[in-house]
């Protein structure tokens, strides 16, 4: 089992926020967040309002657990980085929602010993399987969490044939394009240091055997990290890469070579 480093998310907190703020970043958190945003109200099924209850797990700055709480959730965050977790009380300060999110500072590991129980309706975990070390041990986790047939998770992770394109396209490497091709991890380009790789048929099948279906899969961020500067200028520009991102993102093909994966789950047995 190879460990990571994770005390990036703890020095470089302000620099994940940045990146959040640009285009690439806006995307990945705008096109999951729709993608997870279609399941809602399938979810909870049963559950008065205030009963409906999330985990936003390396929750980060709290950009989703803000809308879940938008959404009627209350939401438990979920984070091993204490710089990351100020950024979200302050996200949740300002977006009027402090009183329905709180904050945990844990390890994905520790998710049995914080939460002993089926306790929540949604299980959010974006960005966060390429640092943890033992998959299985994380995956098993969010599927005990998970309460009732009608719960679901959405996973999103970093996709091994994008690193493939980014490689080539965007730095013109065609060496790393080619060892990422069957890479297991890779320098992130935001820290320089390594993430795991995901291919969609192993995660796929490694979420069965964690007792989870898969009920959709979406690409996030097809084509976005290749469009030339002057296409990504305004807001009517970011709607309209949002758009068809949103349809690529759908479409298998394209959902193949995408940055990211976005996996829906569902207890694959109530
Ligand atoms: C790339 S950020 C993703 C943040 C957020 N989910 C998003 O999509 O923007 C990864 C987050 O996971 C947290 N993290 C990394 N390893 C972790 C672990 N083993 N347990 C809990 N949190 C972890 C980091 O502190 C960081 O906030």
């Amino acid at each position: 089992m190879r460990r990571v480093n994770t005390s990036r998310f703890e020095s470089g907190a302000e620099k994940y926020a940045a990146y959040l703020a640009t285009t690439e970043g806006r995307l990945r958190v705008d096109l999951a967040w729709e993608n997870l945003r279609a399941f809602l109200p399938q979810c909870a099924v049963g559950c008065s309002p205030e009963l409906r209850r999330a985990l936003d797990l390396g929750g980060g700055t709290g950009a989703l657990a803000v809308r879940l709480a938008g959404f009627g959730f209350d939401v438990v965050v979920v984070d091993s980085s204490d710089a990351m977790l100020a950024l979200a009380e302050q996200a949740a300060r300002a977006a009027g929602v402090s009183s329905s999110i709180s904050l945990r500072h844990a390890g994905a590991a520790e998710l049995s010993k914080e939460f002993p129980t089926a306790c929540f309706d949604v299980v959010v975990c974006h960005s966060l399987l390429e640092y943890v070390e033992n998959l299985a041990e994380v995956l098993c986790a969010i599927r005990r969490l998970l309460r009732g047939a009608g719960a679901a998770a959405s996973i999103l992770v970093r996709n091994r044939l994008g690193e493939v394109l980014k490689a080539a396209i965007q730095s013109g490497d065609l060496d790393l394009a080619e060892t990422n091709l069957s890479a297991e991890w890779a320098a992130e380009s935001l820290y320089g240091e390594s993430a795991r790789l995901f291919d969609a048929a192993d995660l796929r099948s490694r979420l069965l055997e964690a007792g989870l279906k898969v009920v959709a899969e979406r690409g996030v961020r097809v084509i976005a990290d290749y469009l030339p500067a002057s296409l990504l200028q305004d807001e009517r520009a970011y709607a309209r890469i949002f758009a068809l991102e949103t349809m690529l993102g759908e479409r298998p093909e394209f959902a193949g070579i995408a940055r990211y994966t976005q996996f829906l789950v569902q207890p694959a047995h109530a």
